[in-house]
């Protein structure tokens, strides 16, 4: 039986333009270059992204998220800040973010900028100040310098790991040369972590987002928007014995109930998820409220649950947060029923609605995950097609709307900071450069006349994966994303949010706004409710049936 549905919390009318937009991730460095040579250097920049608006505008999304373009090392690829007001020379200057946004607004695209609060890059002058003064210092006391544990300070102050790998502290050579503190890294050691409980932290960052906001951006995209505060006494994170009840392969707690997201046995993390971090996000709306046009802010958050999720949009903190839960959900119709409906009531008490997440920057791109090939692509369409559907708002990831698959990239091109720290391949195989156009490598890349090849290489088969070459096929991924979003704007612009989603063995039927969508996750062709078929994500029977790994919309 189809459980209770939701309803808006707000009269169509009356929502702001986030509320149910389909937003496109740029990962700088990969969406285009731009520049000529001798500047044209196989690293997408913020040139090459303005060049290129006219390929989102005909694919009919609202905004654009750019991931972080400011000052850095590059060692985590930009979430290493090194100067949040100013555009790292590899992508352009802040009169090319300039122009960039005015384009964007010219093309009715809303642009989203990355924020990285929890940790700043080594390179930033306040680490580098900290680094140079006493332990005890103000300059120490933006970052989390303790002293290490053992006879001689020599062990790590707690027992926290890195999310790349290997322990969250590094230890420090004191300016006298003698081994001296450690500094908490909760990702790679080159991204210390800044003391959010010293408020020139939370000061400094207010003025990053006005200096953004003055500049026209529409919003901001939170990093590790979960972690800044760390329980305050850093003590050890209680950790399972690997093999103990609930505990998985490394020590983790993990669900005793299968695919249920409501039962979950929740791991002890002091580091993330503090009660002090939404604070912050009550501020930073403030801020957000002083400026016209709906600003808007989305965290990056993963969190343990859906109902944790919620807290970060509650009405006075943010707009949205990420939904990491519809992208980690097995191919399965009840296992996406319920994370359908569990996911609309988390977000009911706020003033927001759903996100919808398939693919990022961090992740195996999803045609891969739903098993590669022909398969993983039918279903990452059917996946797709679904979550175009539901209420809310959407993210889609550069690349998916041409079907990329993840990337084996070989360990000499492997880039990574997780790589390095761990020897697991990383996420450099779903961060490989777009394929615009021509027949080989760099396909155009940077742009029809340049050669020079990408920071990551491309595959070669990917010459039939091209914008261009899909811009001429009808049956394309690309010309299906387009059809997708356009019966988007027919059918679901403005449509109230009552939703409902039901499993009927391998069937997924959702229900919305006079809407069915079927997707068939089971291995035999079933028949579609009668009605009008307004899309399907792939080819139907002769007799008219929805064959597996497709789903379609019926009116
Ligand atoms: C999340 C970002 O998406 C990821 O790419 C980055 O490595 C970490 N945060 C650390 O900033």
């Amino acid at each position: 039986m189809p459980t209770p549905s939701s309803s808006s919390p707000s009269p169509a009318a009356e929502r702001p333009w986030w509320y149910a937009a389909v937003i496109y991730q740029v990962y700088a460095r990969s969406f285009a270059d731009g520049r000529p040579a001798p500047a044209g250097d196989g690293i997408g920049d913020l040139p090459g992204i303005t060049a290129r608006l006219p390929h989102l505008r005909d694919l009919g999304v609202d905004a654009l998220w750019i991931t972080p373009f400011y000052r850095s090392p590059q060692h985590d690829h930009g979430y290493d800040v090194a100067d949040y007001t100013d555009v790292d020379p590899l992508f352009g200057t802040l009169e090319d973010a300039d122009r960039l946004i005015a384009r964007a607004h010219e093309f009715d695209l809303r642009v989203i900028v990355d924020i990285v609060p929890n940790h700043t890059s080594e390179e930033h002058a306040w680490f580098v100040e900290a680094l140079a003064a006493a332990p005890g210092s103000p300059e120490r006391a933006r970052y989390l310098f303790r002293e290490g544990r053992g006879e001689k300070g020599e062990e790590p102050p707690n027992n926290w790991q890195s999310v790349f790998g290997g322990p969250a502290w590094t230890r420090v050579t004191e300016p006298d040369g003698t081994p001296g503190q450690w500094y908490l890294h909760l990702f790679d050691s080159s991204q210390p972590d800044l003391d959010w409980r010293n408020p020139e932290v939370g000061d400094m960052f207010e003025g990053v987002l006005r200096f953004w906001l003055d500049r026209g951006v529409d919003g901001f995209r939170i990093d590790v928007a979960h972690g800044l505060f760390k329980e305050e006494s850093l003590r050890d994170q209680e950790r399972p014995e690997p093999g103990a009840d609930g505990a998985g392969e490394d020590g983790a707690a993990v669900s005793t109930t299968g695919d249920s997201m409501v039962e979950r046995v929740l791991r002890d993390e002091p580091m993330w998820e503090q009660p002090e971090v939404h604070e912050v996000y009550r501020r930073w709306r403030r801020v957000l409220e002083e400026y016209p046009g709906d600003r808007m802010a989305v965290a990056e958050a993963w969190t343990q649950t859906p109902e944790s999720m919620a807290e970060f949009i509650r009405p006075d903190e943010l707009h949205q947060a990420f939904n990491f839960a519809w992208l980690t959900t097995p191919w399965s119709a009840s296992a996406f029923a319920e994370v359908i409906e569990h996911s609309i009531a988390a977000v009911s008490a706020s003033a927001s609605a759903p996100t919808w997440v398939l693919s990022n920057h961090d992740v195996v791109r999803h045609p891969t995950r739903y098993g590669g090939g022909a398969q993983g692509l039918a279903r990452a369409r059917a996946a797709t097609l679904t979550m175009l559907a539901l209420p809310g708002s959407a993210y889609l990831y550069q690349g998916e709307e041409l079907g990329l698959e993840q990337v084996d990239v070989a360990p000499e091109h492997r880039q990574d900071p997780s790589w390095f720290r761990t020897g697991e391949p990383g996420r450099d195989g779903c961060r490989v450069p777009l394929p615009w156009g021509g027949e080989v490598p760099p396909f155009e890349f940077g742009g029809p006349e340049s050669a020079g090849q990408p920071w990551i290489p491309q595959p070669a088969e990917w010459a039939g994966l091209t914008v261009a070459a899909q811009e001429a096929d009808p049956d394309s991924t690309l010309a299906f994303y387009r059809r997708t979003l356009s019966a988007r704007r027919e059918h679901l612009a403005g449509a109230d949010d009552a939703t409902t989603a039901r499993a009927d063995g391998d069937v997924l039927t959702v229900e919305r706004a006079g809407l069915r969508v079927v997707l068939n996750a089971g291995g035999e062709a079933v028949a579609l409710p009668e009605g009008e078929v307004v899309i399907a994500s792939g080819p139907l029977t002769d007799d008219g049936l929805l064959p597996p790994d497709t789903a379609a919309w019926v009116r």
